[in-house]
């Protein structure tokens, strides 16, 4: 099966789609390059060593289909994971059931990386129990004009 062709496999049925209420931590990164955005949500659970692994997590994104594609495989691939496994992972580690990107698509799979980082590294943690805001909340603007996603 090509790359494209796993794309649109994982596109057809993504795993792990939407926030999650109770996250133990959140990350969000944005592209530069095409100003798509993703934000994770990470649960973490101990594991039979009495290590703290990632139980499970979730992702919202406005981005294409590759970021997409990545983020369900990524969120599969970091389950059982400690955090400093899980950090240690490119981009390049978790769009490797894809198989190779075009160059022009790297920064999708770097752009799950950096939502993933940004969640581990505990920047932007909610509160134990909050939810934290949609990324369609986040990207309302401050002043008068109000963003209506449909
Ligand atoms: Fe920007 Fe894929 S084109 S995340």
């Amino acid at each position: 099966m090509t790359t494209d062709e796993k794309i649109d496999e994982a596109i057809r049925n993504p795993q792990n789609l939407g926030e999650m209420t109770g996250a133990d931590a959140v990350g969000t990164a944005g592209s530069g390059d095409c100003g798509d955005m993703l934000r994770m949500w990470i649960k973490f659970r101990e594991d039979e060593k009495g290590r703290r692994v990632i139980d499970k997590a979730s992702f919202q994104s406005f981005g294409c289909q590759t970021a997409i594609a990545v983020a369900s495989m990524a969120t599969e691939m970091i389950k059982g994971k400690t955090p400093q496994e899980a950090l240690s992972m490119s981009g390049g580690d978790l769009s490797a059931p894809l198989g190779p990107l075009p160059p022009m698509k790297i920064h999708c799979a770097q752009l799950v990386e950096g939502a993933l980082k940004n969640a581990l590294t505990g920047e932007a943690t909610p509160a134990p129990g909050a939810s934290a805001p949609t990324l369609a909340d986040s990207l309302q603007p401050k002043g008068a004009v109000k963003i209506t996603f449909r």
